[in-house]
């Protein structure tokens, strides 16, 4: 007996066509992982099918002459190599399509670009030893996986030659291999350290931290000060996508964080009309695994 072939209607042609175009374009949550040894690996962190982009925290001493440390807690000692294997993981994220950057600066450490050569020479630094500039002589601290980029997480010292460091970093993508730049300023506009490398427009996304500054972010209730803040930021900043920077628990920040019935139920319904909205990003892997907020969310994210 012949089966009869059944035709996909036009019309659900179309429907699938958008979904797959929406989904490409979709939304997701990026994670902060590397600054506490009890918080899995990259791989596990990959694995739970919940992050869309990794920052892998942090790369902490860098410019003026100085040689770039890496620093990521308890995980591994980058000074007898032992942080060579997070390739494995780097590797594992990238095959489930999960963009994996390195994150400079942070809240602890020793750095600041001191010119724009300085600025030069530490971005043919990354590229040879996290990106895709080849081992050769590169020390190549979390092995030969290539990262798809470089995240700014500038929080001390001085706001000047990031500029020229993004704008160096991004001559070296290639088609078919595109280097990646995000942030994460703080809240308050324009970002003291970071406003000025925002405004070469080179950004890919844009994880504003909107945390530990009331006068931006949700206080208990109020949810006004950081629509605000959210409406300054996606009309101000020209880059990729913007992103919702929360803490993942209470007690991940000093302040900011949101819970996550208020999160879903009364801000990203808002927040998520702005044609930049790219997600939320969160500090970090360890809190989350203590508070199960990403689980929380993430069907609304
Ligand atoms: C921090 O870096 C500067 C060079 O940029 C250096 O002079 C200073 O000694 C460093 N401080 C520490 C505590 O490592
Ligand atoms: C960057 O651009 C914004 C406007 O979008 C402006 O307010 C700010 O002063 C500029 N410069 C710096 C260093 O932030």
């Amino acid at each position: 007996m012949e089966t009869k072939r059944e035709l996909i209607p036009p019309v659900i042609l179309l429907l699938l066509l958008q979904s797959f175009l929406h989904t490409t374009a979709a939304s997701g949550i990026a994670v902060y992982w590397g600054q506490n040894g009890n918080e899995g690996t990259l791989a596990q962190t990959c694995a739970t099918g919940r992050f869309s982009y990794v920052n892998i925290a942090f790369l902490n001493k860098f410019g003026g002459g100085q040689t770039p440390e890496l620093n990521l807690a308890g995980h591994c000692n980058p000074s007898t190599n032992s942080c060579r294997v997070v390739s494995d993981g780097i590797r594992a994220c990238q095959s489930r399509g999960i963009k994996v950057m390195l994150s400079i600066g942070g809240g602890i450490g020793n750095y600041s670009l001191s010119s724009t050569q300085d600025a030069r020479d530490f971005s043919l630094y990354l590229w040879h030893n996290f990106l895709g500039g080849g081992g050769g002589s590169a020390a190549r601290p979390l092995g030969d996986a290539v990262l798809d980029g470089i995240d700014f997480d500038i929080e001390l010292g001085s706001p000047l030659y990031y500029d020229d460091l993004v704008k160096f970093l991004k001559r070296f993508s290639r088609r078919g291999r595109k280097v990646y730049v995000t942030g994460a300023p703080q809240c308050p506009f324009p970002d003291r350290l970071l406003g000025a490398a925002l405004n070469t427009s080179l950004f890919d996304y844009v994880w504003v931290q909107f945390y530990n500054n009331p006068p931006c972010q949700y206080t208990s209730g109020n949810t006004v000060n950081l629509k605000n803040s959210w409406l300054r930021w996606t009309s101000s900043v020209k880059a990729g996508k913007i992103f919702l920077g929360l803490p993942a628990a209470p007690q991940a920040a000093g302040s900011g964080f949101i819970p996550a019935d208020v999160l879903t139920a009364e801000i990203l319904p808002v927040i998520r009309k702005s044609r930049k909205y790219g997600g939320v990003m969160l500090w970090s892997k360890y809190w989350d695994d203590r508070s199960g907020y990403s689980t929380s969310i993430v069907k609304s994210v």
